[in-house]
């Protein structure tokens, strides 16, 4: 099929690929034919009026905080104040409150900061408190020392249990005498009780718009202000959003490759039966980028309710995979088993660091490697791994960046949060609520306070 615009390459900092959701590549049942590709050009220009609309008109919160500059002089100006002061920084914050700052610190970070010595590395250890696991607490015993260590309370609601249960248990595990400067909070502008608390306690506040949601709030002090403290270079961060961004302006799918993506990933979900989304980054540190995407897409798009209140029950199980490593672990399942995922591959073409290999090895039954880097086997191997899923009719997607740094990272960022917001868009439903959490949360809460009343009635 000759389409002509499946393969974005109007950037050298990002190239998607769908020729492999194609029929000509997958066969008609599993693959988008030319009809249907034709007809989902057009669906996607009327999502993109829509989206583009919202974002107009100011309702789409997170599009604004890359042009932001008075949101990143202040997380400038608080990160050099903090600079050398700290040996450790513990976080305390859950789901798009931490999973974001985690990313950039394991895609950006080498990848073994926290235990690289304090003369080479010259930014703070980073520990993050999402879970409610003791053992993790409790552990952190042995790693840090309170009184050299900076606290950030990341709540955007400020009402988050599992937050305050840790920074309550480390406040009784480690008994420390904190100091103001000491203590760092990032929550609403104005609701909510860590808001309250910082006011109390003079603790110094930096704000989370109050129009972004816990998700799509990477780019605000969230994930960025974690950033500064770690030396990246925000500034790239946010010139690679804005990147996608100018690109995310256009009606046109060839030039908008996160409108492609999300209106070719949910026609497969809605019509070929591709109700899973695998992403299989082929390198370490991009995978915690795959578990804030899972977050994104997730809570994003499932929900029982359209926009207008019909009962729908969609959205798509997002998975995190990894290249090689998952090679032999999942990747049998998804050659042969059910033909229910789109795959979507990420490469890195260029690794920040590569290796050769020893001459021994040419005395070896592996003496065909000798020529390679390991970035190069890497590479074949997910080649290798997109052809046999091809071959067996697997609708599968590459991501191709240059490498990974601050500006891709800020792009692939924005491009997933675009997508999401035009997937909710073409599923109808509303993309930034999560009232299956609240449940949830409300549950619990009601079964804390029964179990209160009966042990302080003891
Ligand atoms: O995306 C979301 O809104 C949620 O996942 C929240 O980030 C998560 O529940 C934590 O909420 P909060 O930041 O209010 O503590």
């Amino acid at each position: 099929m000759n389409t002509g615009n499946y393969r974005h390459e109007n950037s050298d900092t990002m190239k998607l690929d769908i020729s492999n959701v194609l029929s000509d590549q997958i066969g008609d049942r599993h693959g988008i034919t030319p009809d249907e590709y034709y007809k989902l050009s057009k669906i996607a220009r009327s999502i993109h009026e829509n989206v583009y609309r919202q974002k107009t008109n100011g309702e789409l919160g997170f599009t604004k905080l890359p042009y932001d500059t008075d949101m990143l002089e202040t997380i400038q100006f608080h990160a050099n104040r903090q600079k050398r002061k700290w040996q450790s920084i513990v976080l305390f914050g859950i789901g798009g409150s931490a999973l974001g700052a985690n990313m950039l610190f394991k895609a950006l970070c080498h990848s073994f900061h926290n235990e690289l010595t304090a003369g080479i590395k010259e930014t703070p250890n980073l520990y993050i408190l999402d879970n409610i696991d003791p053992e993790t607490l409790v552990a952190l015993r042995e790693i840090i020392d309170p009184s050299e260590t900076l606290l950030i309370l990341v709540t955007k609601s400020g009402g988050t249990i599992e937050t305050w249960a840790n920074y309550f248990a480390y406040l009784k595990l480690f008994n420390p005498s904190l100091r103001t400067e000491q203590v760092i909070a990032i929550t609403d502008p104005k609701k909510g009780f860590l808001r309250m608390l910082a006011e109390q306690n003079a603790w110094q506040c930096l704000d989370i718009p109050s129009d972004v949601g816990g998700r799509f709030s990477v780019l605000s002090p969230v994930g960025l202000f974690p950033a500064a403290l770690l030396g990246l270079d925000i500034v790239s961060i946010i010139e690679g959003a804005k990147d996608m961004d100018h690109h995310s302006d256009s009606c046109e799918w060839k030039d908008n490759p996160a409108l492609q993506m999300a209106t070719v990933t949910c026609y497969l979900l809605t019509q070929k039966s591709k109700s899973i989304s695998v992403l299989l980054p082929y390198s370490n540190a991009m995978l915690c980028f795959a578990d804030w995407y899972r977050q994104l897409w997730a809570e994003s798009l499932g929900k029982r309710f359209s926009v207008s209140g019909k009962e729908i029950f969609t959205g798509q199980t997002p998975i995190k995979a990894l290249g090689t490593t998952d090679q032999h672990s999942q990747i049998q399942l998804y050659v042969e088993g059910p033909n229910d995922k789109l795959i979507t591959f990420i490469k890195i073409n260029s690794f920040r660091k590569d290796a050769g290999f020893h001459s021994e090895v040419g005395n070896t039954p592996f003496k065909h490697i000798e020529v390679l880097r390991l970035s190069e086997l890497m590479n074949i191997e997910l080649d290798g791994t997109r052809k046999a899923l091809t071959e067996n009719h697997r609708p599968n997607i590459l991501i191709e960046i240059p490498e990974i740094s601050e500006y891709t990272i800020g792009k692939l960022v924005y491009f997933y949060e675009m997508a999401t917001c035009y997937a909710g868009k073409y599923l109808d439903i509303d993309a930034f609520d999560q009232p299956g959490v609240e449940s949830g949360k409300k549950l619990a809460k009601s079964r804390i306070e029964e179990i209160y009343k009966i042990r302080r009635a003891l």
